[in-house]
C-alpha cells in the first residue's frame, strides 16, 4: 500500500526545520547505503545523530504521533530515527531497494524494514526532476508532495529519485517496522479501521454495528500482531 499522509508538520515547522536543514553541515550519502545501493547514490546527508537532525527528528516522530491517518495506515511498532537527505541539480538516487535490517545507532536495537517513509522540506515549485519513483504492483508511482507531507510506502518497493535538474530537494527519510508484517494484513486493517471511522461519524459511535466491527478490528489485530 502506497499512502500520501499530508500535513505531518505544520507550515510553522517546515519553515523552522527548512532554517534549520538549510544552515547544516551535509556529507556524502553513501554513508547509509548498502553495496548496490551505493553505487547508484548520489546525494548528501546530514550526519547521524547531528543536532540539527535529531532536532527535526523529534519534530517529525511528534507530528506522526498526533496523525491519526499515519498510526492506522503504518501501525508502527519501532520507528528509526529519521535521516535527511539534499539533493542538489545533477543529484539522483538510481533504482535500489532498502536493506531489510537496520540497527538503531547507540542502541542494541535493530528493526525491520516494513515501510519506508519519505517527508519532503521542500515545495515542488522549487525543484524540477527529484520525483520519488516507486515501482508498485500497478506499476511506477511517480510522488512529488508539498513540503511537510509524508509518502509511506512498503519497504519491498524497488524504487529510485530522478535527476534534479534545477534547484534543490531536501527531504527526511526513515523506516518503521509495523506490528503487522504483511502488507495485505496491514492494508485490510487500514481498509476496516477507515470504514469503520466513516460509519461511526455517519451513525454513532456506539452503534451496534459500529461497535461490532470495532471489535472484529481488536480480533484481527490481536491474531496478527507482533509486539
Ligand atoms: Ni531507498
Amino acid at each position: 500500500m502506497l499512502l500520501a499522509i499530508p500535513e505531518v508538520l505544520t507550515p510553522a515547522e517546515v519553515a523552522a526545520a527548512r532554517a534549520a536543514l538549510d544552515a547544516a553541515e551535509w556529507i556524502d550519502g553513501r554513508v547509509t547505503a548498502g553495496e548496490q545501493s551505493a553505487a547508484v547514490k548520489q546525494n548528501a546527508q546530514l550526519a547521524e545523530g547531528s543536532p540539527v537532525a535529531q532536532a527535526v527528528g523529534e519534530m517529525i516522530l511528534g507530528g506522526l504521533a498526533r496523525s491519526p491517518l499515519f498510526i492506522s495506515a503504518a501501525l508502527p511498532q519501532r520507528i528509526f530515527p529519521p535521516l535527511f537527505n539534499r539533493y542538489g541539480e545533477g543529484a539522483s538516487f538510481g533504482v535500489h531497494v532498502d536493506n531489510a535490517i537496520r540497527a538503531i545507532p547507540g542502541t542494541p536495537i535493530r528493526l525491520r524494514t516494513d515501510l519506508s517513509c519519505t517527508l519532503f522540506f521542500s515545495e515542488p515549485e522549487e525543484y524540477d526532476g527529484g520525483e520519488l519513483i516507486i515501482e508498485d504492483v500497478y506499476g511506477p508511482q511517480r510522488v512529488k508532495l508539498p513540503a511537510g507531507h509524508l509518502i509511506l510506502y512498503p519497504s519491498t518497493s524497488l524504487h529510485r529519485v530522478t535527476p534534479i535538474t534545477r534547484g534543490a530537494r531536501v527531504a527526511s527519510f526513515f523506516w518503521l517496522q509495523s506490528m503487522i508484517r504483511a502488507d495485505d494484513q496491514r492494508a485490510l486493517l487500514f481498509d476496516l479501521d477507515q470504514t469503520i471511522q466513516r460509519l461511526a461519524l455517519e451513525k454513532d459511535a456506539n452503534d451496534p454495528c459500529v461497535v461490532s466491527l470495532s471489535g472484529i478490528y481488536h480480533n484481527l489485530l490481536r491474531q496478527w500482531a507482533e509486539v
